[in-house]
């Protein structure tokens, strides 16, 4: 009884964006540099990792693949104006509910096709991934010869895509922690295979229009609403 949550595209662009995050951790890192310090580089095949241009490289190659990620992702959904994915009004005071609800097995209020918590979570993210690009560019063209860059410009610069790295890790730390709670859980199967459950998207998501259009046609199949009475989030 599961229905379509997460178009290939979606899934695509999250798993694009999630490597070349994860690459530009792992190179960005290493440019402190921390691994030749913790002889990483000693372990077999990582002798790379202590070598500034090696890790300069791939730092320059997954902020290409994550700037063209973000440019994809912006135009598809600026032309199919979708725009669930944005913060609304009393998000705050609604993702607190919704925390409150998963901790105390009390009930919590309806949702849309994301959380009050996945907006703002999204627009965390998104925000910092903005700031690094801008910052990391900037950066880029201080490391090409023949450009002079005012010094207070690099230094900020540098000292704000520090700070993003430790936002970045934040905020997806705070997004894999949200898995910690079992009802999320469930939000996992939409991220990999685009299905979700249509039972937990009639008990979770009553406000995502074109999801509970879809799971009553699926439901009526099997039953109608009788078929997710025992059903629990
Ligand atoms: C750098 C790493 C990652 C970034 C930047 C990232 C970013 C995001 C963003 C912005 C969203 C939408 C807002 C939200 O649901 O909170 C999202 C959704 C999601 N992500 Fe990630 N993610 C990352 C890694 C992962 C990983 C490793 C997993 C799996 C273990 C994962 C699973 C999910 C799931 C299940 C959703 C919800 C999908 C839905 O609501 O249908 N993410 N991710
Ligand atoms: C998630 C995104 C990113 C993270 C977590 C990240 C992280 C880091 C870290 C930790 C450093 C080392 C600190 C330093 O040398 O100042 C660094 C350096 C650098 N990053 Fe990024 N970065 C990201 C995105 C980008 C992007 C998109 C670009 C380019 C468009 C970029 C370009 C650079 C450059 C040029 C350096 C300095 C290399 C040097 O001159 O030593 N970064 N990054």
């Amino acid at each position: 009884m599961k229905i379509e949550r997460q178009s290939l595209s979606n899934r695509i662009v999250h798993a694009v964006t999630a490597m070349s995050i994860f690459g530009l951790f792992f190179t960005g890192f290493g440019q402190m540099p921390v691994y030749k310090r913790y002889m990483l580089n000693e372990v077999p095949f990582m002798a790379w990792t202590a070598d500034y241009n090696i890790t300069l490289w791939w730092h320059y190659f997954f902020s290409v693949v994550l700037i063209g990620i973000v440019f994809y992702h912006l135009t598809y959904h600026f032309l199919r104006k979708e725009f669930d994915i944005l913060p609304k009004k009393g998000d705050v005071k609604h993702s607190t509910e919704v925390i409150i609800a998963m901790i105390t097995g009390k009930e919590e209020p309806p949702s849309e096709k994301y959380l009050p918590e996945q907006r703002l979570g999204y627009a965390f993210i998104a925000f910092w991934i903005v700031v690094m690009i801008i910052t990391g560019v900037v950066k880029t063209f201080k490391n090409m010869s023949g450009i002079d860059l005012n010094n207070d410009l690099i230094f900020w610069m540098a000292h704000i895509h520090n700070l993003g790295f430790f936002m970045l890790i934040l905020g997806v730390g705070g997004h894999l922690a949200a898995f910690l709670f079992k009802p999320n859980r469930k939000l996992l199967p939409a991220m990999l295979w685009g299905k979700i459950c249509s039972c937990y998207t009639k008990s979770r998501h009553i406000k995502w229009e074109a999801g509970i259009k879809q799971s009553n046609e699926v439901l009526k199949r099997h039953g109608g609403d009788e078929a997710c009475k025992d059903y629990k989030h």
